[in-house]
């Protein structure tokens, strides 16, 4: 039944998108409007927004309310740094009147359309592909309304679809207001709906004050259509999870698994290794070249981009983070960095922003790295901190050697240039440079500049006493 479209195949003229997302989120128990809790590394209105991009409609109108200024700056900030370039109308909603309330106040928006696909902005798996066969399913069927829905193995909270003996659509009955028998039908609303804007715009005046918090429910909609000579039908998933809808926490994790499921098919089908997919975790936008493998208790974030023939794990963590081809990282966390080709960083390291590793580096255990270049070849292989450095290439840096970069005050730099060596236990206090094939004394404590070519050591003399 599913139909299958290209993006972009669907000239729908005269279709708007209407996105409800003025509703409280009582049940998140948090100070974060619903739609800005992040999924995947985004927002969830980034999904929501990206789906109905995709639909090219004429307009998207967007219902705010709770936290209405939040929610439509964000919203604002999502569609612009994402390149969804929609139009986007923001409509108010002044007080929680439910989901048919929400959709009564922007009829001044809906009466320019012919037709509405109207979505919750709580239901951020729903995909491109079941959103455009249902509103060709509507066209095709001419109905008034054609709602989507799903059949899931626990329909707990969902409003359950009444049909008729033919198949056609009676009603939706809320949990709330289910009897035993309804409340056993599992088959349920999305939430999202295909409508003639003119019949619910009618519809819509005559929705009464409902539930325990005297709401006007939408979906009251579908039966006053009916009882004028509507035809209202259903659509359904064939992929359950993508109506899933987050009301509370734990459907947000659900949301989480599901994305961080689908991002790693991605890698997979584009010929990246994931040992063990129920342990790895991968925002939405990660990109990963072929052939790279991925071991378990893998975290990668935000615009995470790893190269070619890497090994990647286990245990890393990687945030906004670039990697070239053929490198190594083991337990390494990395935000904001960029690993060049061929080097190898880890067990433990933490690199952090700013830094710039490779290529051809090589970063050992008990490392910290900030803000600084470590150039081609060089090494940083044991117990050190490395902060507002650079490093010239075919640098080695001896166990336990720490750049001293701040003064109690402010940050200096230091300089490591070319072929230099540095001996275990030096303290580099900066600002200071080594200069090129320099060496420098084990347990030195360096706070002059050291000439090109030459042995610095600054310690004391050895005394043995007896
Ligand atoms: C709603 C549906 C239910 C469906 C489910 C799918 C109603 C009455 N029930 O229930 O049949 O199975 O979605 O996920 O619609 N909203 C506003 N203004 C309001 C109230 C809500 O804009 O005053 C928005 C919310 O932000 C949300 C949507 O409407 O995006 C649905 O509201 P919500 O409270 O989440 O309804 P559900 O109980 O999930
Ligand atoms: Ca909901």
């Amino acid at each position: 039944m599913k139909r299958m479209a290209k993006k972009g195949t669907g000239k729908l003229e005269g279709l708007c998108v209407l996105v409800l997302a003025a509703g409280e989120g009582t049940r998140m128990e948090s100070s974060l409007p619903k739609v800005l809790h992040p999924a995947g590394g985004k927002p969830l209105v980034y999904y929501i927004l990206r789906l109905a991009n995709a639909l090219k409609p004429s307009g998207i109108g967007i219902v705010v309310g709770h936290q209405a200024d939040d929610v439509q700056k964000q919203t604002q900030d999502t569609a612009r740094s994402h390149a969804f370039n929609r139009p986007l109308t923001f409509i108010r909603q002044k007080s929680p009147t439910g989901s048919g309330g929400a959709v009564l106040e922007a009829v001044p928006f809906l009466k320019k359309f012919q037709t509405a696909v109207v979505i919750c902005g709580d239901t951020p798996l729903l995909t491109y592909e079941t959103l455009y066969a249902l509103v060709n399913y509507h066209r095709e069927q001419k109905c008034q309304v054609t709602l989507l829905t799903a059949k899931l193995a626990n329909p707990r909270g969902y409003g359950r679809i009444i049909r008729s003996p033919l198949g056609d659509v009676v009603k939706i009955v809320e949990e709330s207001e289910a009897s035993p028998k309804e409340a056993a039908i599992n088959e349920v609303n999305s939430g999202a709906y295909c409508f003639e804007t003119q019949l619910l715009m009618d519809a819509l005046k005559e929705i009464k004050p409902t539930g325990p918090k005297r709401e006007q429910y939408l979906t009251h909609a579908l039966e006053l259509i009916r009882s004028k000579g509507g035809r209202v039908t259903a659509f359904m998933s064939s992929t359950p999870e993508e109506v899933l809808g987050v009301n509370s926490r734990i459907q947000l994790s659900q949301v989480e698994r599901v994305l961080n499921r689908r991002a790693l098919d991605r890698l997979m089908l584009s010929g990246v290794t994931v040992v063990d997919p129920s342990h790895t975790y991968v925002d939405t936008d990660v990109e990963v070249e072929r052939d790279t493998i991925i071991q378990p208790g893998v975290v990668l974030k935000g615009k995470t981009k790893i190269g070619r023939e890497c090994k990647i794990g286990p245990y890393s963590y990687l945030e906004d983070t670039q990697v070239g081809n053929n490198c190594e990282l083991r337990f390494t966390q990395a935000v904001a960095v960029r690993i060049l080709e061929k080097s190898t960083v880890g067990p433990f390291a933490n690199l952090r922003a700013g830094t710039v590793v490779g290529p051809r580096a090589k970063i050992g255990n008990f490392t910290e790295i900030k803000a600084s270049r470590i150039g081609f070849g060089s090494k940083v292989p044991h117990l050190s901190y490395i902060g507002d450095t650079d490093i010239a290439e075919d640098v080695n840096v001896g166990a336990g050697t720490i750049t001293c970069n701040f003064n109690g005050e402010t940050k200096n730099k230091t300089v490591i240039r070319a072929k230099a060596f540095i001996g275990s236990n030096v303290n580099l206090v900066a600002p200071v440079t080594v200069g090129r094939g320099a060496k420098i004394g084990a347990g030195s404590t360096i706070t002059e500049d050291v000439p090109d070519g030459v042995l610095a050591i600054a310690r004391a003399r050895q005394v043995n006493k007896s």
